[in-house]
């Protein structure tokens, strides 16, 4: 990830940094301890480059809480600041890319384009996108499957998800290099994207050899939430399919789903699909069995509307609002929040490093505090239910003023 290694720099000229490049917007100072973090926004994209010191010498580098998509930005952000800060560079690994960054593809969806539901989904419901099905392909890996299936039903939407960024970008240039037109990729937990979707869209979800996850169970894409935002999620007829080499996994998801009061489950041993991924066929090879799970939905679910609103109201800065702060993590029934770090801005400001929402699936934002507004930064929170009870909880720590119940 980029860095630059500099020559130490005084205290007072790292401080006065707004003043000398217009990239950097706020200086925030940690409580206690010396690195510090900038604010800077560039091209569009707010994020915060973190300045580490050492005994001879400092670094500028990412932040990984908000580090934008693109690479490039950060590293353009860090040639600027050591330009036009006269900084002296002892060590760099800021050469930019002259390749196009297949993240910058139109097939790569952000989470954020889902939140927006009329950007997305009101578009295939109106049919302003042409296709007749939405399916789902949770961890496609090396994407053999999704690009099979995307090119044999050009009339369905393939929504890819896939957690491991390399195999995203390698799946992006194959969707290039294929002229696929009908896969879009989202470098997300499937799980908290389900809650995202509308109820009765899809057609499909494939869950090919999910990690098995034997010693963090709660880590498992397979759950009992998981199993009900599928069935959710699933248009009448629409299934679940699981495929799976791990016996432990595949009775594991057996209870989960005969824990549902009603369900229409197939299985089927050791069937042939006309794709092999490149784990079937290791386990292949190694005579393992493979388990193939259906649970079809026969259900019309009713659509959730919620009214999750993560604005602060008129919450802002009040003088001793650092000391009302707990610093040990909160832990609720369904969530915590962990205030991790505080940092002054200005004299009537501050940034806080907060971990907060569901235990296995916890977000990782800042928020920022200004004299008269609050609000998280760089992005709002994932819209989730837990996500939103977290939130509401942080307004009575900040003592802002209540927010909406949730529907
Ligand atoms: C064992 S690999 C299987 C890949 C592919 N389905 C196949 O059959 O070759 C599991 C994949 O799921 C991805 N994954 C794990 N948890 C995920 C989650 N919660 N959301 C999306 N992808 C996930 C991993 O990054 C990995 O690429």
């Amino acid at each position: 990830m980029p860095h630059i290694k500099i020559k130490k720099i005084d205290t007072v000229t790292l401080e006065k940094i707004c003043e000398v490049c217009d990239v950097v917007k706020f200086v925030a100072k940690p409580l206690s301890g010396d690195d510090m973090l900038y604010g800077v926004k560039h091209k569009g994209e707010e994020f915060l480059v973190q300045l580490k010191r050492a005994v001879d010498s400092d670094m500028l580098k990412y932040d990984k809480v908000s580090r934008p998509l693109k690479v490039d930005l950060i590293k353009e952000v860090l040639a600027k600041l050591s330009g036009e800060m006269d900084l002296e560079i002892l060590t760099s690994n800021i050469s930019l890319s002259t390749t196009k960054p297949p993240l910058s593809s139109k097939y790569f969806k952000k989470i954020e384009d889902f939140a927006s539901k009329e950007l997305v989904f009101d578009k295939i419901s109106s049919g302003k996108l042409s296709f007749d099905e939405v399916s789902i392909e949770v961890g496609f890996g090396s994407g053999r499957h999704l690009l099979y299936q995307a090119t044999k039903n050009p009339n369905i939407l393939y929504i890819g998800l896939e957690i491991h960024t390399p195999s995203t970008q390698q799946v992006l240039k194959q969707i290039g290099l294929q002229g696929l037109t009908n896969i879009w990729i989202v470098n997300y937990d499937a799980r908290l994207f389900l809650e995202m979707l509308p109820s009765n869209l899809c057609s499909q979800i494939f869950v090919h050899f999910p990690v098995p996850w034997d010693k963090k169970p709660q880590r498992r894409v397979i759950s009992p939430s998981f199993v009900d935002e599928s069935l959710r999620v699933l248009a009448p007829d629409g299934r679940l399919e699981l495929r799976t080499d791990s016996h432990n996994y595949f009775w594991y998801s057996m209870e989960t789903i005969f824990a549902l009061p009603n369900a229409d489950v197939s299985i089927v041993k050791n069937s042939r699909l006309a794709i092999t991924s490149k784990y079937e066929e290791r386990w292949r090879k190694q005579d393992k069995d493979i388990y193939e799970v259906h649970l079809t939905s026969h259900i019309v679910s009713e659509q959730v509307d919620r009214e999750i609103d993560f604005s602060f109201a008129e919450c802002g800065y009040r003088d001793g609002l650092q000391d009302d702060i707990p610093y040990s993590a909160i832990v609720e029934e369904e969530f915590f929040i962990h205030f991790e770090r505080v940092y002054s801005v200005g004299d009537d400001g501050l940034l806080i490093k907060c971990a907060f929402g569901s235990f296995d699936r916890p977000e990782h934002k800042y928020i920022l505090i200004e004299c008269e507004t609050t609000r998280y930064y760089p992005s709002i929170p994932v819209e989730t239910v837990v996500n939103y009870k977290a939130h509401k909880k942080i307004m009575e720590y900040l003592k802002c003023q209540q927010c909406q119940p949730i529907l």
